[in-house]
């Protein structure tokens, strides 16, 4: 009665459902098998994950360095261009001349430019007495003296800095080229 009732919904349709079910061949061998299905991967993570997540949490720096999205951006040329550019001021992601401005993900997001775009918009065009890189960076006094960036190093150079940021820039020193 209470089945009934709880499924209001339930016409026509429902039966000719279930009367399908039941008719398929070795329906009962298939259910076995999806009960043994069930059963086994249960008790096997049982007993496997407190040393699985054990492991995980003690390998974490060492199996989730980059190397997987190192596919999507070119992490090896993104270092190697932090290295030439930035690291002056921002090495290990910090900021030698204003500390509030590192490349720290929680300092980004304080000053609102923790989005790709604006990490690109300020290694252009720079900021304060931040240079920019850009090749069509004005005023002149707001550019490097060095030499200038090409516009698809500056964008891999903001993928390369948000992706740092992101992970806490704990891998700077296993990204050398
Ligand atoms: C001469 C030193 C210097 C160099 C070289 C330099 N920066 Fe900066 N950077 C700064 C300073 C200073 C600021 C803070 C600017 C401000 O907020 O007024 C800054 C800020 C930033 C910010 C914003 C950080 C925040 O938390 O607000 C980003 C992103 C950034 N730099 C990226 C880069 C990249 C990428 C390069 C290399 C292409 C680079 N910088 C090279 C000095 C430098």
């Amino acid at each position: 009665m209470q089945l009934i009732s709880l499924r209001p919904s339930c016409n026509s349709n429902c039966s000719s459902l279930s009367r399908k079910k039941e008719n398929v061949s070795g329906g009962r061998l298939l259910n076995h098998v999806a009960q043994k299905l069930k059963e086994e991967p249960v008790n096997f993570l049982k007993t496997m994950a407190p040393p699985l997540v054990a492991a995980i949490i003690a390998f974490s720096p060492v199996i989730y360095p980059p190397v997987s999205l190192a596919q999507t951006i070119d992490i090896q040329k993104g270092a190697t261009l932090f290295r030439q550019a930035c690291i002056g001021c921002h090495d290990a992601g910090g900021n030698i001349i204003q500390p509030g401005a590192t490349l720290l993900l929680k300092d980004l997001q304080r000053n609102g430019v923790d989005a790709e775009e604006e990490i690109y918009r300020i290694t252009y065009s720079g900021k304060g007495r931040m240079p920019g890189f850009g090749e069509n960076c004005t005023p002149r006094g707001q550019c490097t003296f060095g030499p200038r960036l090409q516009d698809d190093d500056i964008k891999l150079l903001a993928a390369f800095v948000k992706l740092q940021a992101d992970q806490g820039w704990a891998n700077t020193e296993t990204n050398g080229d």
